[in-house]
């Protein structure tokens, strides 16, 4: 079985190639992302190994397609970046539906805390030998409102985490369920939370959920935290927000443009996305680089799971991971059946 393995970092390669020589996979592993202009380079290859910002659009599914490609294996849980109508009846697409929720929340409270306490800017200070306090007041999260918004996996294990803190935690979802979450509508999170942390999936209906018209509707002060995807936010609409001192503070491990910049060492470079380097110049804006899933647990249950999705499909022609663009949405989605999507 032999992977092409696209956007590959030296964090990626040690557990892919462990776990694939348990399960006879034979990774090849490429620098560059996936992409029109480097899907050639899966000539030869039974499927594609892809993270978050590769793309997977039309083009590059035929292009798969006409070489031989049978399978993409995602190494994340999120698949915004693959067109799976597109995909439906020539390339079966599967994914890492969970791998460590911990890794993103955690990432998210560290975030959090570093951000209304001022960590940031105290390891500076100290480093320089500067010990004043001025400037470094933050808040209690004690008795604070957190607004989750996207009640899955990972914004459950959030509200864990905050509850331990001594928050008040309130929740939206599209699909409410479960006991002892107190669900409310998306206005009331606007109006209600001193903090709105995102864990809802990227799709038509969430692009932009956090733009001009719904930072009107939140507390002055609020701290917005996205460790989900990038583009839930209209980052124009947020630096607004935030040079109107309506928004109190940022932490952002994604970005509506990440994909021409994460991952990558740009130091010594001018950037060219201006609403990135403001964002970035802000006190009160944190940004990471995609890095909430960067856990040594989390790397191991990605490089082990994808390659178990794999060795189901290509021994058995189908695997439980598998996605479509019908699962779970209509009546045609099949995987409930027999795990197969085509
Ligand atoms: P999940 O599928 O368990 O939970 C997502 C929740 O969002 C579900 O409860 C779903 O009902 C809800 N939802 C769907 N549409 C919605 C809408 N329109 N409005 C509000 N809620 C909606 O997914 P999980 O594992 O909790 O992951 C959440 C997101 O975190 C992923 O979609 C992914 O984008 C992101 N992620 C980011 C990582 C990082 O390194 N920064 C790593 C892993 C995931």
């Amino acid at each position: 079985m032999k992977i092409a393995f696209f956007d590959a970092k030296p964090y990626d390669i040690p557990g892919f190639e462990k776990c694939g020589k348990e399960q006879g996979i034979k990774f090849k592993f490429f620098e560059s992302p996936l992409n029109e202009d480097t899907a050639s380079l899966a000539q030869g290859a039974d499927g594609v190994c892809v993270f978050v910002n590769d793309t997977v659009n039309a083009a590059v599914i035929d292009r798969l397609y006409e070489m031989g490609v049978r399978i993409v294996a995602l190494r994340c849980a999120g698949y915004n970046n693959v067109d799976l109508r597109h995909a439906f009846g020539k390339v079966h697409v599967v994914h890492v539906p969970v791998y460590s929720a911990y890794a993103v929340t955690e990432h998210a409270m560290a975030m959090l805390l570093t951000s209304i306490r001022r960590i940031h800017k105290a390891y500076i200070r100290t480093r320089d030998f500067n010990f004043s306090l001025n400037g470094l007041t933050g808040f209690d999260l004690h008795g604070k409102t957190i607004g989750i918004i996207g009640a899955g996996k990972i914004g459950r294990v959030m509200m864990d985490i905050c509850k331990g803190f001594g928050m008040h935690v309130i929740a939206y979802d599209k699909y409410p369920s479960g006991d002892g979450i107190e669900f409310v509508e998306l206005d009331e999170i606007f109006r209600r939370s001193d903090i709105i942390s995102l864990h809802c999936p990227l799709t038509q209906e969430t692009h932009h959920l956090i733009d001009e018209k719904s930072i009107a509707k939140m507390k002055k002060g609020v701290v917005i935290i996205n460790t989900s995807r990038g583009a839930l936010i209209d980052a124009e609409a947020l630096l607004s927000g935030i040079k109107a001192r309506q928004v109190g503070a940022a932490c952002l491990d994604v970005y509506e443009e990440e994909s021409d910049v994460f991952f990558n060492d740009f130091s010594g470079h001018i950037l060219d996305d201006d609403t990135l380097a403001r964002l970035i110049s802000m006190p009160n804006v944190i940004v990471t680089s995609h890095q909430a899933f960067l856990t040594n647990e989390a790397l191991e249950n990605i490089a082990e799971i994808t390659a178990q999705n794999l060795q189901e499909f290509f021994n058995t022609g189908m695997c439980k991971n598998e996605l479509c663009y019908h699962c779970g949405k209509d009546e045609k989605c099949r995987k409930n059946r027999n795990h197969k999507c085509f």
